[in-house]
């Protein structure tokens, strides 16, 4: 389990900058599904979740907004700025999202479809959870 940011190579030319994922090169997993997460209110804070087994990784295409992730046992803070940065996320993290810029559009490219059950919404079950 674990994050890290990846830094993905940015093509481009004089008429601007490009940048291509692809599973197997510059994403460590299968994509299965992409969400992005924009129009964020000020103040809106998200997340408050781990999951089981997703893995994911998140990129600020637009704007800014700051990632909190929790392994139980530290926290830390990452802020994503740059389209050419990517939070890869695996394993028991806990993530909470806040100071979303107004302009923020976060793009999440995830491993598996959508399935609540992999989710857990309570921090005391998370804790619970890395501990065992
Ligand atoms: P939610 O888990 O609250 O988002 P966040 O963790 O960013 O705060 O998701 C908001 C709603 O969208 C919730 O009803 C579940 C739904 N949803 C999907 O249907 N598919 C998805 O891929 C995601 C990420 C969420």
């Amino acid at each position: 389990m674990g994050f890290g940011l990846i830094d993905f190579k940015t093509l481009g030319d004089e008429r601007g900058s490009l940048i291509a994922i692809e599973e197997g090169y510059n994403a460590p997993f299968d994509i299965k599904r992409v969400y992005y997460i924009f129009d964020t209110k000020q103040g809106v804070e998200r997340g408050f979740h781990a999951h089981i087994n997703l893995k994911q990784i998140a990129i600020a295409v637009k704007g800014s907004c700051t990632f909190v992730l929790d392994n139980g046992k530290t926290r830390k803070e990452i802020k994503l700025i740059n389209p050419n940065q990517g939070l890869f996320i695996e394993g028991l993290i806990w993530r909470e999202m806040k100071d979303f810029s107004a302009d923020c559009v976060l793009v999440v490219l995830a491993s598996e479809h959508y399935d609540e059950s992999d989710y857990i919404r309570d921090y005391d079950k998370f804790i619970e959870e890395v501990n065992r």
